[in-house]
């Protein structure tokens, strides 16, 4: 039986549009695979990964968005060096998205205000540790107090966490596109900078 092709497969010129469907759907669809992508930073010489969740993905300015704390040691390596990378997969349609980007520092002005304005209870509570992310414990503890629990703060309480939040916004630079199919796989890469696109060897 002859599988459905998609219209990007053969049409270079499809992809760029999908790549931002795909991300716009990751910031509202939490079952969207592209929601959790991986990102990648230079710790002092060496590459340093985790997930994050995909919070704003703005095609007009090639940017995309995700919140953290302050303290954390990724926003310490983004201090020094502001090179920043994302991997995505979406399983269900073999596409993997890799994303190299310049980030900026959000930390109490207009864009983190509008963001923790719209961060749930859930979300804010990330950001009530008084503890350092990544700081050495004696023993395996959440870092939040005992009394919280599974308890979602109260708004009141929640405010406090304002002071560790930042948005990290990311300029993305190019996009490198992979598509799995069984028929021969696809491979493109696009520089957003001088506007242009090529086909890869997959
Ligand atoms: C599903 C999932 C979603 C996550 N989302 C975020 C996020 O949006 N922001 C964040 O800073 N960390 C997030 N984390 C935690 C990070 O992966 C990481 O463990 C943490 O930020 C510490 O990273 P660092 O020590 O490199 O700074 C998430 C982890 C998982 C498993």
């Amino acid at each position: 039986m002859k599988k459905n092709i998609p219209s990007y497969y053969n049409n270079i010129d499809l992809i760029l549009d999908e790549i931002w469907i795909l991300l716009q759907r990751g910031v509202i669809d939490r079952n969207e695979d592209f929601r959790l992508p991986v990102v990648i930073v230079n710790s002092n010489g060496n590459a340093d990964g985790r997930i994050v969740v995909l919070r704003g993905a703005f095609k007009d300015k090639n940017i995309l968005r995700f919140h953290t704390d302050r303290r954390s040691p990724k926003v310490s390596f983004l201090k020094e060096n502001k090179k920043i990378y994302f991997v995505f997969y979406n399983k269900k349609r073999k596409i993997q998205v890799r994303a190299e980007g310049i980030s900026t520092i959000h930390y109490k002005n207009d864009i983190t205000l509008q963001a923790w304005k719209n961060t749930q209870m859930i979300s804010r509570k990330c950001y009530l540790s008084p503890q350092i992310p990544g700081d050495l414990i004696n023993e395996s503890a959440s870092d939040l107090s005992k009394e919280m629990g599974e308890n979602l703060p109260t708004l009141e309480n929640s405010e406090v966490g304002y002071e560790n939040f930042c948005v990290i916004e990311s300029k993305i630079k190019s996009f490198e596109w992979l598509y799995l199919a069984s028929q021969g796989h696809r491979r493109a890469k696009f520089n957003l900078d001088n506007n242009t696109k090529t086909w890869l060897v997959p």
